[in-house]
């Protein structure tokens, strides 16, 4: 007889952004020219000076097991970036290291979450928030926004939604999967409605916050309103902003009795953070930052190429993101027509898996992460592509009656 498996694991399903990677691996193992944008990674390779840091360690010896929620210098590191950068003061027992930010987010969600809890979380989300939240035993409570509105959610919308049993709000500015980040007058708006549920506490996930155009300024809500400092967990990595997402580093800072629990969690689960992984993040954050800056002028520059070449597809109507590397069109236009083959676009997810069979490219449908008759389109990847691939969806539309 097979084993059966944990009601736990039965409540979660695999990201469908890294099945739709794993469909477009496939098509292009058989041949298929295929266009990839559903990865949510940066095209570019970890800078010299941090993979140097790595090989150091390891020459140094640097190989052991390390305190279980991070070494006292990388905890020094996330100190000094989040009062650098975001003028935020904490301490080191104030700071968690997680081997990657989704692991920051399931150890503080393992860590306080008891059945019945509420996790609110605005749509559309980052596809891991609602898993993690059901894997460990919550309930996630869905605020849906709207393309009018920029993906972002109201303060009149996020009070309906928060109740006695809400244990956390769930933030992601700038967003994936539509790209939406909060202005500091947006951030100070949605506290206000939090300063009158005391017992809610804030997960604001800034994995993009290093990823922002124009004149755009970030800020988190800690900074954007002090009095909710102490029931925020602020929480980053090195992933996205510095192209290390194999090495698994992320990092948050809030309050001491979470941070305690989620180092519980870690003592009986990963131990620690990869010691090697955690120099590099050393010299990540402490060191040159100017890969920055001229990462975000080339995104800048493929979010204004994607964004101008979707609005001119037949159907399509793409609002410009202030930040990360996607962008999240609505083809609520499009439902109900029909492929050149006679197949009926009934859906968001219909038309990915249609445009990946007539055209070779692959997207992530918006249902995916919890609000259609969307897409994401993810433009970590060369002006070329992306290029190739708008054309491709330009044509595909056009051929829908
Ligand atoms: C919004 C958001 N948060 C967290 C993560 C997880 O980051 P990491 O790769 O460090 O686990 C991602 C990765 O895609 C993300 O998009």
């Amino acid at each position: 007889m097979s084993i059966e498996l944990s009601t736990a694991l039965k409540r979660v399903k695999p990201p469908a952004t890294a099945e739709m990677s794993r469909k477009a691996r496939a098509l292009k193992a058989e041949g298929r020219d295929v266009i990839a944008l559903a990865a949510g990674e940066p095209d570019f390779d970890t800078p010299d000076n941090i993979k140097e840091a790595a090989a150091r360690a390891m020459r140094e010896g640097k190989t052991k097991y390390t305190d279980v929620d991070g070494i006292p210098e990388l905890k020094d590191a996330v100190v000094a970036k989040f009062k650098r950068e975001n003028g935020l003061d904490y301490t080191r027992s104030q700071v968690n290291v997680s081997p990657g930010g989704k692991t920051v987010i399931f150890n503080a969600l393992m860590a306080t979450l008891d059945r019945g809890d509420e996790v609110v979380i605005p749509s559309p989300y980052w596809v891991s928030y609602p898993d993690i939240a059901l894997f460990c035993g919550g309930t996630p409570v869905f605020v849906p926004t709207t393309l009018e509105c920029n993906f972002k959610v109201r303060p009149q919308e996020l009070a309906k939604a928060l109740t006695p049993k809400t244990k956390w709000l769930i933030l992601n500015s700038p967003s994936n999967p539509s790209g939406a980040a909060y202005t500091e007058t947006e951030l100070k708006a949605l506290a206000e409605v939090l300063l009158g549920f005391p017992n809610v506490h804030i997960l604001t996930d800034d994995m993009y916050e290093h990823l922002t155009y124009g004149d755009f300024k970030f800020t988190t809500i800690a900074q954007a309103e002090p009095k909710l400092y102490a029931r925020t967990l602020t929480m980053n990595g090195v992933s996205k902003a510095y192209a290390m997402t194999g090495w698994r580093i992320g990092y948050a800072a809030g309050p001491e009795k979470v941070i305690k629990a989620m180092a519980g969690v870690m003592g009986q689960t990963t131990s620690c953070a990869s010691s090697i992984a955690q120099w590099a993040a050393v010299e990540a954050l402490n060191g040159p930052q100017d890969f920055i800056p001229k990462n975000k002028l080339v995104f800048q520059g493929r979010r204004d190429l994607v964004v101008s070449m979707l609005n001119q597809a037949k159907g399509i109507s793409c609002p410009t993101p202030e930040g990360a590397f996607y962008v999240y069109p609505s083809i609520a236009a499009l439902i109900g027509k029909t492929t050149p083959n006679g197949n009926k676009i009934v859906n968001d997810e219909a038309f990915a898996s249609e445009l990946l069979e007539a055209e070779g490219v692959a997207i992530v449908h918006g249902e995916a992460f919890g609000l259609g008759p969307c897409f994401r389109v993810s433009y970590a990847a060369s002006n070329a592509e992306l290029e190739d691939a708008c054309a491709r969806i330009q044509r595909f539309c056009g051929s829908l009656r």
